[in-house]
């Protein structure tokens, strides 16, 4: 969580810094602040969005500079104001810093510093290490440079860090460990961002910092890039970014949320490219293909994540157990790495992230390497963290995401696990060769068959109108379904505040129907195959308790429209596809109720895209 970007060259830095905020808004969005330096640095910092930052700079005067860092916080130690917005300066004014990440032992260096006459303004540990690094080069005696090396050896914790020392105009410090942290080169200057979007504009080359790297760019000497632990010089790994600033633009939608819910059919060509590339042609995974000996002796599958990717993990326990015969377990990121896992050689760990660069998920990756496992990571950012501690993987290309909630990530990442389960079921003869051709005929079509489902957009706004003022929402499935349920649920509660819970539709009897009343919407997908006639009955035990009744049904469906208030229609199919079309209407309600009830859709309160701390 939280943005950073920084600029040194022969632009005018305000509005670099400005721009670049904005777009980084999604890691962080409760304060932010920018240091812009003009013969001396200038702070400024706000409570509230870029927006509120921007109106502090009303003398143009104050936007003057060629050089600057800025933050965009999403708060962990002390509340979001403005003394702990970010930049923070050391004691003597001289250093500023941003920071993203967690120092874990900033306390007790609090102490010593506060013991040497340091005094603290905020509650944060970011104006701890800000002071550590000028104490060292202070007492030391060194340049910021091997003040930053000096700090980052004692302290504990994930950061990403950009520094300025006013004292050497000429030169900006950066390093990173567990957070992320990007390098822009253009002509005779340097972008720096917590990703490539806030130099995009301006640039295609750049270098991703790799965990305990730190560089310095020195106007006269250029970039060098060290490593920590080594403390030895590396060569950086140049990359062309093949993003285009387009796809992190609204694009005419009132939210970035809406673009990339309608994105999805061009999202998902995106992700079966050079896949799937026709139904008589065998599906084309290179890493599958590479590592098919590891899947094919594979003893069990565990699947770890967070979030939204963790209801694509529940969901692919229900693909691969069906179509591979491998037995797979689920787990949340964050308990898998705190307990002590039995993890046996030839057991396959797939961690799947949108980001890829979930701290939870980053470190149980890294728990489960050491302790043997074959690590096979799905990802949709290209180059994250994530995709670069496993040992293979494949990325989802989803496209940029920029709405909090995800929704075309998700959507790609079942589609391509879907696609895998294929993949693999065939080539190990799990599968019948008829139910096979039979999917992917049907998958081949999926983005037309998304852009059906989307129609019923109308539909769907007009259902939502009547819940505006509803306290609670259930969500049911059963299957195939039951994880879109959960899907549905928690999109509804992170971006509209109604409290909503997901269960197995047949659960619903062993405690949720003592909720139901007329004042309980219940949304049920009930989709032609598979356990219909159950859900049915599910339905009806619904009605008898006077609870209203949203049904997500295949079309044509008659019996389901007598009993329930409202039913959205989405194609018949397949029943291991149902699920990824099912989705796209809960997405479009919670969409439309957030909207209307006027909440921020695209930042939902006390929420960050990027979920860097643990
Ligand atoms: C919900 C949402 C989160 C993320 C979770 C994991 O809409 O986006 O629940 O799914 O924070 O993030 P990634 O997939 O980036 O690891």
């Amino acid at each position: 969580m939280c943005g950073i970007v920084g600029y040194i060259g022969n632009k005018p830095v305000y509005d670099i810094l400005i721009n670049g905020l904005k777009k980084l808004e999604y890691r962080g969005y409760d304060s932010s602040g920018i240091m812009i330096y003009n013969q001396k640095p200038l702070v400024k910092k706000a409570k509230g969005k870029v927006s509120d930052l921007e109106k502090l700079f009303v003398n143009s005067a104050d936007k003057q500079g060629y050089l600057g860092i800025g933050h965009t916080r999403w708060a962990t130690h002390g509340p979001p104001n403005q003394i702990n917005s970010h930049p923070h300066t050391s004691n003597s004014g001289e250093i500023t810093l941003v920071h993203n990440g967690i120092i874990e032992n900033y306390d007790s260096i609090k102490k010593i510093l506060t013991q040497k006459g340091y005094v603290f303004h905020s509650d944060t540990d970011s104006e701890v290490l800000v002071n550590l690094i000028e104490d060292i080069k202070k007492t030391k005696n060194v340049k910021l440079g091997k003040a930053v090396y000096f700090a980052l050896k004692q302290v504990i914790g994930a950061y990403a860090i950009v520094v300025f020392d006013s004292k050497n105009p000429k030169e900006i410090v950066g390093a990173r460990l567990g957070s992320p942290l990007a390098i822009g080169l253009g002509d005779s200057e340097y972008y720096f961002g917590s990703d490539a979007t806030p130099f995009l504009e301006f640039t295609k080359r750049c270098i991703y910092l790799n965990d305990n790297e730190m560089f310095i760019v020195n106007m006269k000497k250029g970039l060098t890039l060290r490593e920590i632990k080594r403390d030895s010089i590396i060569d950086p790994y140049i990359e062309e970014l093949k993003q285009n600033i387009e796809e992190v633009e609204k694009g005419g939608y009132d939210h970035f949320m809406l673009k990339e819910i309608f994105e999805q059919p061009h999202s998902i060509i995106d992700t079966f490219r050079g896949r799937l590339l026709s139904y008589n042609q065998p599906i084309s995974i290179s890493s599958l293909k590479k590592h098919f000996e590891e899947f094919k002796n594979a003893k069990r599958i565990i699947f770890i994540s967070c979030g939204t990717s963790w209801h694509s993990s529940l969901l692919a326990e229900y693909y691969f157990e069906e179509l591979l015969r491998i037995p797979v377990e689920v787990e949340y990121a964050s308990e898998f790495r705190y307990r002590n896992p039995v993890i046996n050689k030839g057991d396959i760990v797939i961690p799947i992230s949108q980001s890829g660069e979930t701290a939870d998920t980053l470190a149980a990756i890294k728990m489960a390497k050491e302790k043997g496992a074959f690590l096979y990571g799905i990802c949709n950012v290209v180059g994250s963290s994530i995709a670069r501690e496993t040992h293979t993987g494949v990325y989802t290309h989803a496209g940029s995401e920029i709405g909090v909630a995800s929704t075309k990530a998700f959507s790609c990442q079942i589609s391509l696990l879907l696609l895998m389960a294929l993949n693999l079921g065939q080539k190990l003869g799990t599968l019948d060769q008829k139910r096979y051709y039979r999917i992917i005929q049907e998958l081949e079509k999926l983005p037309e068959t998304i852009k059906t489902v989307l129609k019923s957009d109308p539909i769907v706004e007009s259902i939502s109108e009547k819940y505006l003022d509803a306290e609670n929402f259930l969500y049911l499935g059963r299957g195939y379904n039951f994880p879109i349920a959960l899907e549905g649920a928690l999109k509804l509660k992170e971006i509209s505040y109604i409290h909503a819970e997901g269960y197995p539709a047949a659960e619903m009897k062993h405690g949720p129907i003592a909720l139901i009343d007329e004042n309980m919407p219940v949304v049920v997908i009930a989709t032609r195959k598979g356990n219909y006639h159950k859900v049915v009955s599910n339905i009806m035990e619904i009605k008898a308790r006077g609870g209203q009744i949203i049904a997500v049904v295949s079309k044509g469906d008659v019996e389901i429209e007598k009993l329930a208030d409202h039913i959205i229609e989405i194609p018949d199919c397949n029943e291991l596809i149902a699920p990824i079309l099912a989705n796209i209407p809960l997405q479009l309600l919670s969409y439309h109720i957030a909207n209307k009830k006027g909440c921020n859709v695209d930042q939902p309160r006390n929420l960050a895209k990027s979920v860097t701390v643990e």
